[in-house]
């Protein structure tokens, strides 16, 4: 898993970026569609799945609780599942490597089999918080032995038939809705989950698509998302869109770098997921949609691309949820505006791979870049459009999206940057560097 040797990689100016790639599969969607492919009785495909370290965590993890789950010739992916229910329990610790989507997700799915699952993962993966799903799941009648204050290692002992809640979010996570109504597939009667603030729907969207019997209505307390227990669910055919978290990367790297203009295809729109774009286009990034269409029950576009002044702006709470995974690199956009970018109001990135506020604050610091480090965010004062001074060696730690991030400053900046470990990138986007050469070549 996430265990591979430190790969150093050195980053520096190369130009315009040019011409036209696609991004890789949805991380978010490729785990659920393992996952309730996994619960489905019958064989489902999945085309354009993410082959990134944290979606072969989840298929392992599937595979170890019963799933028959295999990858044609073709790239296209074939998986039995054993229906809702008929999880067996694994014999040896599921290891989720770095991915806290692939945990806490199955905590819910074990959480109402009658089975006992363990959970390992990495250093990472080892200091985030898993209390936020041990509340609710715990609600519903599941144990937990958990590592310190909820850590990894951990151990679920699922219960069935569990009992359904009505659980509100306490705080603004699709990871712990997901869990919750995962929980509610294999449990009597109706689980519900109600969210103040939106966060990424494809859970919804695809548990619909596989017949599960949903409901999402809103009301003055937020979305309230209901599903019926005991769901049967039905083979689907799956095409996985392109993840908009990677495309991410391109977006604000053509931004920045002089000359720019290139086209990102098969980006994911998702509006749960688009801030990042609307973001970018108040500091006035030149970013156009091209051939709006479907793909799998997800908005799909291209996204042309060129190189604009950006301008700083305070970022509007409202769009913190969905472009949650994108502060690193919207951080990188910041560094490279004229006057003093303030996002504030995102504490949650203290709790991703790393604490992503510390991180960004101290490697930008290190490159020569003015920011101010708040509790609950940054502050950054841009170059004006120049390139940062660079010539600093910056700690990934652990996490794909510091590194992608820093590796996109060093795109414009004077003196190289060395990230001290990108070997993180894989479990999210393990064609980042075929795709950087191919836009800088
Ligand atoms: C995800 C939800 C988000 C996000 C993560 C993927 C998901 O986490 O940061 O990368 O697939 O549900 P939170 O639920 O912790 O916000």
């Amino acid at each position: 898993m996430s265990s591979a040797a430190p790969r150093p990689f050195a980053a520096a100016p190369r130009g315009p970026l040019t011409g036209s790639a696609r991004v890789p599969g949805d991380k978010s969607i490729s785990h659920r569609a393992i996952m309730f492919a996994s619960l489905a009785i019958g064989t489902s495909r999945i085309e354009g799945l993410l082959e990134g370290e944290d979606v072969l965590a989840t298929a392992a993890a599937m595979r170890a609780m019963g799933a028959t789950i295999a990858r044609g010739d073709d790239g296209v992916w074939s998986v039995d599942g054993v229906g809702v229910g008929g999880l067996l329990e694994p014999e040896a610790a599921l290891d989720m490597g770095n991915s806290g989507t692939s945990t806490r997700l199955l905590m819910g799915l074990v959480a109402s089999h009658p089975i006992r699952a363990t959970f390992v993962g990495d250093a990472s993966l080892s200091k985030r918080p898993m209390g936020r799903v041990i509340a609710p799941l715990s609600d519903m009648g599941a144990e937990f032995t958990a590592t310190g204050n909820g850590r990894l290692p951990l151990m679920v002992r699922g219960i069935a038939p569990a009992v359904p809640i009505a659980y509100t979010l306490p705080v603004a996570s699709a990871q712990v809705k997901s869990a919750v109504l995962l929980a509610g597939l294999n449990t009597p009667g109706i689980t519900t989950v109600i969210e103040p603030v939106a966060t990424r729907d494809h859970s919804e969207r695809m548990l619909a698509g596989f017949g599960a019997d949903l409901t999402v209505t809103d009301s003055p307390a937020g979305r309230v998302i209901a599903l019926r227990g005991e769901a049967e669910l039905r083979p689907q055919h799956i095409v996985v869109p392109g993840d908009p978290s990677s495309a991410a990367f391109w977006l604000v790297a053509a931004s920045v770098v002089p000359g720019s203009d290139i086209v990102i295809a098969n980006v994911g729109m998702n509006p749960t997921r688009t801030g990042l774009i609307a973001a970018l286009r108040l500091m006035g990034a030149d970013i156009a949609e091209q051939d709006a269409r479907s793909v799998g029950g997800e908005p799909v576009a291209d996204l042309r691309v060129r190189h604009a002044p950006l301008t700083a702006i305070t970022v509007p709470p409202e769009l913190t949820p969905s472009m949650i995974d994108e502060y690193p690199v919207l951080f990188v956009a910041a560094a490279f505006a004229s006057g003093t970018t303030v996002a504030r109001g995102a504490h949650e990135l203290r709790v991703k791979e790393s604490d992503r506020i510390a991180a960004m604050a101290e490697a930008l610091t290190a490159c020569g870049v003015t920011v101010a480090e708040h509790d609950d965010g940054l502050s950054i004062t841009g170059s004006g459009g120049a390139p940062i001074a660079g010539g600093a060696r910056v700690a990934s730690k652990l996490d794909h999206r510091i590194a992608m991030s820093m590796i996109v400053a060093g795109l414009h900046a004077r003196e190289t940057i060395t990230i001290d470990d990108a070997a993180p990138v894989a479990t999210s986007y393990p064609d980042f560097f075929d795709t950087l050469q191919s836009f800088t070549n």
